[in-house]
């Protein structure tokens, strides 16, 4: 890696003057690697449906956090931007407690992971966007994209979000949407995480859970002592997503039977938990090893949403 290509500070200034074009509103710090950034465009806020996505982004030559294996700009990249995608959040309740529609929230919420590190290549942005603070200027994209949305939900259809990690943030706007709508079809939030404490959103959710009846909140963990250490209470072993839904768990526990035809499954976050069938070169579909929760949903009669072939499984896929 080349050293960081340093800039003048009149030449960063005019930068950020340049390509910046929204200011962090506020940032919620859930704990040193997971945090909720508001924003506000200079433009006003963008329209967007709930599980849609925009990018984010800051110069190369903006400092990052310490620890950070951060991707060191070559010289010729050293006046541009990073950008990323980051799906729409939402707080779901405003300050007086009460359900908030995402298009009545009046900033733009993004729940953000720090990647420290990572086996492919270092990571660009997060150690930047974990620098910042209110007043501070970044890019937001002024294009809302994506089709990861409510749009082939019907009005007495179940839906189930499952996620991993901040895999939930498109899940809030969905549920506050659904909820606000009068959906009179159940709803279910699952969302799987290493420990408890990076569920952001699980009080919002839990009073969300508290006032509807026909809304379930549910978690996982996988490095908690009942997941790892078979001497502690209440001992459960790991449960990925996919263990949950196979076992039966997942019905149990949210109260309403997996019904393909009346039921549609979105899934988002990290690939591996989603497990996508790859294309052979021979033209056949072959899911991933291990097994992914697209293998465990279709061998239980859901089918891939496509283009020219609608379905219930739906998923938006991180990296
Ligand atoms: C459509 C879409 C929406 C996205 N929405 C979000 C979002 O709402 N919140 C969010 O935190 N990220 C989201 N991401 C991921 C985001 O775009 C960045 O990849 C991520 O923030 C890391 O950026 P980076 O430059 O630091 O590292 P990158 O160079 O982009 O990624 C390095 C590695 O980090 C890991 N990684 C990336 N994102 C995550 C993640 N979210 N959780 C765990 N590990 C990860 C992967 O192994 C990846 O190869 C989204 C991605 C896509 C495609
Ligand atoms: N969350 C933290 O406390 C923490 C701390 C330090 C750094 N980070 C960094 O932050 C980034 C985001 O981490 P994250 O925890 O939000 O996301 P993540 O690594 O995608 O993990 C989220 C959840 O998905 C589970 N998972 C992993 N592989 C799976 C699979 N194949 N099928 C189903 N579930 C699977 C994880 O279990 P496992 O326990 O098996 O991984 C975890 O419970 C990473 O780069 C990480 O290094 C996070």
């Amino acid at each position: 890696m080349a050293d960081r290509p340093t800039l003048s500070a009149a030449d960063a200034a005019l930068l950020r003057e340049q390509h910046y074009n929204a200011t962090v509103n506020s940032v919620v710090d859930v704990h040193s690697d997971l945090r909720i950034l508001r924003i506000d465009p200079d433009s006003g806020m963008p329209g967007f449906e709930p599980g849609q996505y925009t990018v984010l982004g800051l110069g190369h030559w903006e400092e990052a956090i310490d620890g950070s294996e951060h991707e060191l700009a070559r010289p010729r990249d050293a006046e541009k931007l990073v950008r990323r995608a980051y799906s729409f959040s939402c707080p779901m309740l405003d300050d007086a407690g009460d359900l908030l529609p995402p298009s009545e929230t009046p900033f733009a919420e993004f729940y953000i992971a720090l990647v420290q590190r990572s086996d492919i290549h270092p990571p660009s942005l997060t150690p930047r966007l974990f620098q910042l603070s209110a007043g501070d200027r970044l890019f937001m994209g002024d294009k809302v994209t994506g089709h990861y949305t409510l749009e082939p939900v019907a009005p007495g259809d179940n839906v189930v979000l499952a996620a991993t990690g901040t895999g939930e943030a498109p899940h809030t706007g969905m549920v506050a949407q659904l909820l606000a709508g009068g959906h009179t079809g159940r709803v279910a939030v699952v969302t799987c995480v290493r420990h408890r404490r990076d569920l952001a959103y699980a009080k919002a959710f839990g009073e969300l859970e508290s006032r509807y009846d026909g809304f379930r909140y549910l978690m996982l963990t996988t490095r908690e002592p009942e997941n790892v250490d078979p001497s502690a209470v209440g001992y459960v072993g790991k449960r990925y997503l996919q263990d949950y839904f196979d076992s039966g768990d997942f019905e149990r526990e949210a109260g309403f039977p997996l019904e393909p035809e009346r039921t549609h499954v979105f899934l988002c976050g990290n690939p591996s938990m989603i497990g996508a069938p790859h294309r052979t070169r021979a033209g056949d579909d072959r899911y991933p090893t291990p097994r992914g929760m697209v293998e465990v949903l279709e061998n239980r009669g859901f089918r891939i949403d496509e283009r020219d072939r609608p379905g219930n499984l739906h998923f938006e896929k991180y990296w």
